[in-house]
């Protein structure tokens, strides 16, 4: 069978860390192209993988050769890109958040409907494996009644992680719409939709910009959330945590109390009601700084969805209804009310 072809647009930190290594390591696929504004990393990336290098997206789009694209470009760019490129009959693996609005959202996935290809979103914290493990804990019922969580992702901020330092689009309010929550509390909406199988009905929320005097965008926030069946927790996204990074999630249910990546060797710790402790070794989750699981997954699930035509385990529906949880509490923060959550 022939490999799948792919274009990587926007060629900073997480194409160089995970989009284009996991490309390169798996089998079905070849990468064709990069492409980066800023063209000495456009041709750094594609002398490295063998691959066409483009500065401007719309001539990566117009290579006929090219059968699905990762989005990696700041945020303002991922929807007006991936319709450009669901428009060129590409499928379309697009970084979160998928977009900076409800309205860009939808668009982006009829467009992949109406070109009958697969929109994904890279909500890479759902294939962590204590994360995997701890849906099925609650799925069949081992937890029994879950009554609350907390869940926290914080570091000391993007400065040391994005290609363009302290520069960086991720401190600017028109190419970033949102700082910490879009940047990392939509990782946990997501995570805990995923896990807890549920949706979130209300939202309230502090937004703040504490420590990142200079950037013009969020950088700390804590939300209180409650769910359909009534868990209520609070999730904290933020880049003021100097000194490490938290990715921790408790959730506290009847019959236990999970500690998700709360340990540095034990993935997932369940406290048992009884006072039984079980302790897992499930690799850990990737971290900016030492990276933890070294394939993240994504890349594989994307290639598989398209390659067995199968639904995105991270479908366009699931990343707009994670991202509509952050916009929630945002009109809280604007509002200073508790908000119901549009589904
Ligand atoms: N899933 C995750 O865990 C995860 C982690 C980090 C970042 N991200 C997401 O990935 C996306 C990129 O983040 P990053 O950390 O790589 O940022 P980055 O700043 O390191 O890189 C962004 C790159 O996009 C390029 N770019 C800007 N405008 C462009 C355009 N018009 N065409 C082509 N390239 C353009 C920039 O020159 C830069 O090289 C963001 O949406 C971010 O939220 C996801």
């Amino acid at each position: 069978m022939s490999k799948l072809k792919v274009g990587v647009i926007g060629c900073g930190s997480i194409a160089k860390h995970r989009h284009l290594p996991e490309y390169a390591n798996h089998q079905e696929v070849e990468i064709i192209a990069v492409c980066d504004i800023v063209e000495e990393r456009a041709r750094f990336f594609a002398e490295e993988y063998k691959a066409k290098f483009y500065t401007k997206y719309q001539e990566l789009l117009a290579n006929p050769e090219i059968d699905a694209v990762s989005v990696c470009t700041p945020n303002y760019l991922h929807a007006p890109v991936s319709i450009a490129a669901l428009e060129a009959g590409k499928h379309v693996l697009c970084e979160k958040p998928m977009a900076t609005s409800r309205k860009d959202a939808e668009e982006m996935i009829a467009t992949a409907k109406k070109n009958n290809k697969k929109l994904m979103i890279a909500h890479n914290q759902r294939f962590v494996s204590s994360h995997q493990k701890a849906r099925k804990m609650i799925e069949n019922g081992e937890l029994g009644k879950i009554y609350s969580f907390r869940t926290a992702f914080g570091h000391g901020g993007p400065e040391g992680w994005s290609a363009d330092g302290k520069e960086s689009w991720f401190f600017k309010k028109e190419e970033a719409f949102i700082g910490a929550m879009g940047d990392l509390g939509v990782h946990k909406t997501d995570l805990l939709r995923f896990v807890l199988g549920e949706e979130f009905v209300e939202v309230g929320a502090f937004v703040e910009t504490s420590a990142k005097e200079f950037a013009d965008v969020d950088d700390t926030a804590v939300c209180i959330l409650k769910t359909e069946s009534g868990i209520i927790g609070t999730l904290a996204a933020s880049w003021s945590y100097v000194s490490s990074e938290d990715n921790s999630t408790l959730i506290y249910g009847e019959n236990a109390i999970l500690r998700l990546e709360d340990d540095p060797t034990y993935s997932l710790i369940v406290q048992y009601k009884n006072g039984e402790v079980v302790k897992y070794e499930l690799g850990g989750i990737q971290t900016n700084e030492s990276g933890g699981q070294n394939n993240s997954h994504t890349i594989d699930q994307f290639v598989s969805c398209i390659v067995h035509n199968t639904e995105p385990p991270v479908s366009g529906e699931e990343g707009m209804k994670s991202l509509q949880v952050v916009l929630s509490a945002l009109e809280s923060k604007d509002t200073k009310r508790i908000i119901r959550v549009q589904q």
